[in-house]
């Protein structure tokens, strides 16, 4: 009871950010795992995901992608600060919010997440990714065009063999329900500044390294790491792969406890 009985000062909120064509319902595991032990959770859809009623075709900028996010940060207390946790393509929403509001973040975790780097534009990572890692390796996930946008769509052999492979057959059967076509949004990141010095790397960040990572290979991953000059990082080692918050929920929600603990 003392655990749920923890003051004001030892309580965190957690907001968490999905990947790409997922939604906060991929959160459902950790996020009473967090609640139980006396923190605040807050998961959020970003614009056309989950049960966001925006269509993807509409948002046309990746700041409109993740204004769900920014609007839930500009409406916090002035004197909160919250745990921000980026997965996969969340990453590069998690670090738009740490250059518009350093001063509401504690820490911006990146779970097997895209982290931008400051010496080049914000799309970099994505490039990077795209060119090492062409899409054909996306298997039977279909791709199409929207203005300016590429769109994509996860087939479900691609999640079944890349993104969800450790999951239970439960946990693969809600994505191939739930799953939406979403955008990198690499054109319109290529247009925009680059994350700061000043903003973005003000906040303290750490990131989470998944092994059996099909999707974004852990030597991926690593590379990341270096490019964005990462000090801490953790590991979530066999057994999790790119879904790694339904693969290893308990796992990950111990690694959060204890980055969460050392900032505050
Ligand atoms: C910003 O990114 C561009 C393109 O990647 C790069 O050429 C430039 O040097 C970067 N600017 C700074 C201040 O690092
Ligand atoms: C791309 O992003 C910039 C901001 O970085 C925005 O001002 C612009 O309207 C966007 N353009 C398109 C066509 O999406």
């Amino acid at each position: 009871m003392s655990e749920l009985n923890m003051d004001q000062k030892q309580q965190k909120h957690f907001v968490l950010v999905h990947g790409v064509s997922i939604g906060a319902w991929c959160w459902y595991k950790l996020k009473p795992q967090l609640e139980s032990v006396g923190h605040k959770v807050t998961p959020l859809d970003l614009a056309a995901c989950g049960i966001n009623t925006n269509k993807i075709e509409d948002v046309h900028t990746f700041s409109d992608y993740s204004k769900p996010l920014l609007e839930f940060l500009a409406s916090l207390d002035p004197n909160e600060k919250v745990v921000l946790v980026g997965h996969s393509f969340g990453g590069v929403s998690v670090a738009l919010a740490m250059e518009k509001f350093p001063e509401k973040i504690a820490v911006g975790i990146f779970l097997t997440a895209f982290i931008p780097d400051t010496q080049h534009n914000p799309s970099y990572v994505l490039q990077q990714y795209v060119e090492r890692y062409p899409l054909t390796g996306w298997l039977d996930s279909e791709f199409s065009f929207s203005g300016n946008k590429m769109l994509l769509l996860p087939g479900t052999k691609f999640l079944s063999t890349k993104f969800f492979q450790l999951c239970s057959t439960e946990d693969l059967e809600l994505v191939k329900i739930l799953r939406r076509t979403g955008s990198l949004f690499v054109e319109n990141l290529s247009e925009a500044e680059n994350f700061s010095k000043e903003r973005y790397e003000s906040v303290p960040r750490v990131y989470i390294v998944s092994n059996n990572d099909l999707a974004i290979p852990l030597e991926f991953q690593q590379w990341m790491i270096q490019n964005a000059g990462i000090n801490e990082v953790k590991v979530i080692n066999g057994g999790a792969d790119h879904m790694v918050m339904l693969s290893k929920p308990q796992e990950l929600c111990l690694s959060l406890l204890e980055i969460a603990k050392k900032y505050h």
